[in-house]
């Protein structure tokens, strides 16, 4: 992770080998329209543009990022972010983007950590060729460089963003490197002794009757755990309880996927990885919210011993649920989840899962769906996703999936909705079963947690830790509302 510093320097002075410069319309180019002219440089959003700086600043590139007259704190995320990338080999960077306020200064931040992030565990370097050099330190240019709020900005900035490169880094290793034992120790191990970890094993989960992750998990040979994490600060102000999905990768089971939609379900942990992330930084930031996470780590395949469509399985809550379609496993993996996080008697409940394939036919590749049981709520975690950067739109639980999620002609509930339209709803819908009273939402994160494109702005390809940023700016509003 690069290092993030402020200055007061001026751009022109500042030392660093690319000057990221801020660039606001037409009147803002100064001594350097002549030459972004000539480069086609038109101030159109997402623009960059990199030169040599010659006389112009004591860095040796200078990188002209393109913003809007006023911009926000997540153009701001972002356009620091095209800065570095476009910064390629730099290994420190001056930025100059004018920050009107400390919740700039940390958006800024923000975007040097998100947008240098590279997975590379698995690159082995080639004889010869040297590494691609990673990005050491940044200086964020800013007159209030002195002020104590900005240094804490910068510092909370930093829990964030290394939040979200955990959770990227969970979701791009391969899936037979993080079965669920093997995720399980490195989510222990990233917890250290900020939060307090229990994992339940395949015989403490039969004990305490979970039904859905023993089912959904039989057909692995590396049995599904369950692992609570919760942090206790001394005098909370409210209790966040949140419920990850954790499959290590998701074959379908016996429902199997076509190979080519198997090739990215190793992305299907991404709840978990969000969850446990966000609690740690929630921790770390030392926000008074007690928060009691749960992930729910399985994998599911295909085998002799796995669950079959036509199956019934007893859940915790001691619900019958007649499985249809075993590729529809994460409902069955969180349902149970959800009585336990209501046992902890929460204030409030947030599950985040690559639930359906449907969210993303839905709200495409960039938008999380957000369901639930209390419209108040819903609202206040849109709103947090919205002041986070992260695109979220709330979605409906229709009435008519109530009906087919009690239409089993064998059990009381039935897992999978026959007909092929809103699946995302249905899913929710049968969730809704387990959850009491308790304002819960629901984050299909299906479609964000994984760029399958080409990096953007912050988003690298993979895994995008999705959702960590909403929880943790969650627990922060929470912390100040309550
Ligand atoms: N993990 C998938 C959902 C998913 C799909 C996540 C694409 C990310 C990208 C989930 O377990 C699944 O397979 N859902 C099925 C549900 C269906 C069988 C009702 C789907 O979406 O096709
Ligand atoms: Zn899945
Ligand atoms: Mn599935």
């Amino acid at each position: 992770m690069p290092s993030v510093s402020l200055s007061t320097a001026k751009p022109t002075t500042a030392r660093a080998d690319a000057l990221i410069l801020g660039i606001r319309g037409d009147d803002d180019k100064g001594d350097l329209g002549e030459t972004l002219d000539l480069l086609g440089f038109t101030g159109e959003k997402g623009q960059t543009v990199t030169f040599p700086a010659g006389e112009a600043a004591k860095a040796s590139l200078i990188v002209a990022v393109a913003l809007p007259e006023e911009p926000t704190a997540e153009d701001l995320r972002r356009a620091t972010a095209r800065g570095v990338r476009a910064a390629k080999t730099a290994t420190s960077v001056a930025i100059a983007l004018h920050p009107a306020g400390v919740d700039e200064v940390e958006a800024i931040a923000e975007g040097v950590t998100l947008g240098s992030y590279r997975f590379e565990s698995y690159k082995t370097k080639k004889k010869g060729a040297a590494k691609k050099p990673t990005l050491k330190s940044a200086a964020i240019l800013t007159p209030f460089a002195r002020q104590s709020t900005a240094t804490k900005a910068v510092e909370r900035a930093a829990v964030v963003a290394a939040a979200v490169n955990t959770a990227r880094d969970w979701v791009n290793t391969p899936p037979g490197d993080k079965r669920p034992a093997d995720l399980v120790e490195l989510m222990t191990a990233h917890a250290g002794t900020d939060v307090k970890v229990s994992v339940w094993d395949e015989r403490r989960l039969a004990k305490e009757r979970c039904g859905g992750i023993l089912g959904v998990g039989r057909g692995s040979d590396s049995p599904p755990r369950l692992v609570t994490l919760s942090y206790e600060p001394a005098d909370p102000v409210a209790h966040l309880a949140l419920v990850g999905k954790g499959i290590t990768f998701d074959s379908g089971g016996l429902s199997i996927k076509p190979g080519a939609s198997m090739q990215t379900m190793k992305l299907d942990m991404a709840g978990a990885a969000a969850v446990v992330a966000a609690t740690v930084a929630i921790a770390r930031l030392g926000l008074p919210i007690k928060v009691t996470a749960f992930a729910c780590i399985a994998e599911n395949m295909p085998s002799g011993g796995a669950t079959r469509p036509g199956d019934v399985l007893t859940m915790r809550n001691g619900a019958t649920v007649e499985v249809h379609n075993t590729d529809a496993e994460g409902r069955l993996v969180l349902a149970p989840r959800h009585a336990l996080a209501a046992q902890a008697k929460p204030d409030h409940i947030v599950d985040v899962a690559t639930l359906t394939g449907a969210c993303v036919v839905a709200l495409g590749s960039h938008t999380s769906g957000i369901l639930g049981n209390d419209e108040a709520f819903g609202d206040t975690v849109l709103a947090a996703s919205k002041s986070a950067g992260e695109s979220m739109w709330p979605l409906p639980i229709a009435e008519e999936m109530q009906g087919i999620v009690k239409s089993s002609s064998i059990a009381d509930l039935r897992q999978h909705n026959p007909k092929p339209y809103g699946g995302t709803l249905f899913a929710a819908a049968f969730l809704r079963e387990f959850v009491s009273e308790i304002p819960w939402a629901h984050l299909d994160i299906a479609g964000p947690s994984f760029n399958e494109g080409s990096a953007f702005d912050y988003t690298p390809v993979g895994g995008t830790g999705s959702g960590v940023r909403t929880l943790v700016k969650l627990a922060t509003e929470l912390a100040t509302t309550q």
